[in-house]
């Protein structure tokens, strides 16, 4: 119990009819470096910009935990990265993030994600990314929230598409030493605003607002 008192993000969970996103234990971070040992993509094509599924086996897990014990770490108010365990039911399907620098002034969040490939295709991407902006727009406030995708990336662009994010130009990233072009996307608020979901709920925010850089005024 002290844990989540001194580190209230542990007592932080969102809802859907589908899914539970939560801030991750130590065993959920097992338990995710099992889902993605599994394999999240084809090994052909590489979804991130730091291709970290790349890392051999033997060592994958422990810089993914190191990784993720370093955004607990680095956590500072004016600079942040949220990364959550997303369930389905009981079993453990991937991770849903939300980055910001500065958001108490900017109002603007960045999203990446991952499932395990067993979990793909089954509109799990979509839920958790509409949870997340949940969060972002009604929870803390967001004015604007962003996505990236390599152009190769049709599931992750169809899930900005469907969730109703605009093109806002591209970028070109080295990727396995390979030029790659990144499509970015951004989704307003007033957008948001006209598509919310009624369906989706958010527990345990109010003692992290400070941790986000807001109190319950300007949240
Ligand atoms: C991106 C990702 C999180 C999306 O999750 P998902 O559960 O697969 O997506 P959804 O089921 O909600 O699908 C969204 C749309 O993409 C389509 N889609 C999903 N995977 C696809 C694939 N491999 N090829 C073509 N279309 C695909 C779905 O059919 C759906 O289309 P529809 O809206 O026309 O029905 C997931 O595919 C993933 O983890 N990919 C590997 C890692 C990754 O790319 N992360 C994002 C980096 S930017």
């Amino acid at each position: 119990m002290s844990l989540e008192r001194d580190w209230p993000l542990f007592g932080l969970h969102i809802e859907t009819p589908r899914l539970s996103l939560r801030y991750p234990t130590d065993e959920d971070l097992d338990a995710l470096n099992a889902v993605a040992s599994q394999g999240i993509h084809d090994r052909a094509v590489m979804p991130f910009e730091i291709p970290w599924t790349d890392d051999p086996p033997e060592v994958r897990p422990r810089n993914s935990l190191q990784f993720w014990w370093a955004l607990r770490a680095n956590w500072k108010p004016h600079r942040w990265a949220l990364n959550l365990v997303v369930r389905e039911g009981e079993t453990i399907v991937g991770v849903q993030d939300l980055v910001a620098a500065e958001f108490a002034v900017t109002r603007q969040v960045a999203t990446g994600s991952w499932l395990g490939t067993a979990f793909q295709r089954r509109g799990v991407g979509t839920e958790m990314r509409a949870a997340v902006l949940h969060l972002a727009f009604e929870g803390l406030g967001a004015e604007r929230a962003t996505s990236t995708a390599f152009d190769d990336n049709i599931a992750s662009l169809k899930v900005s598409r469907a969730l109703s994010y605009v093109e806002n130009g591209d970028e070109i990233k080295s990727v396995r030493g390979r030029s790659r072009r990144a499509i970015r996307f951004r989704l307003e608020r007033q957008v948001w605003q006209r598509n919310r979901r009624g369906d989706i709920q958010i527990h345990g925010l109010e003692p992290c607002l400070p941790m986000f850089g807001l109190d319950q005024k300007n949240a």
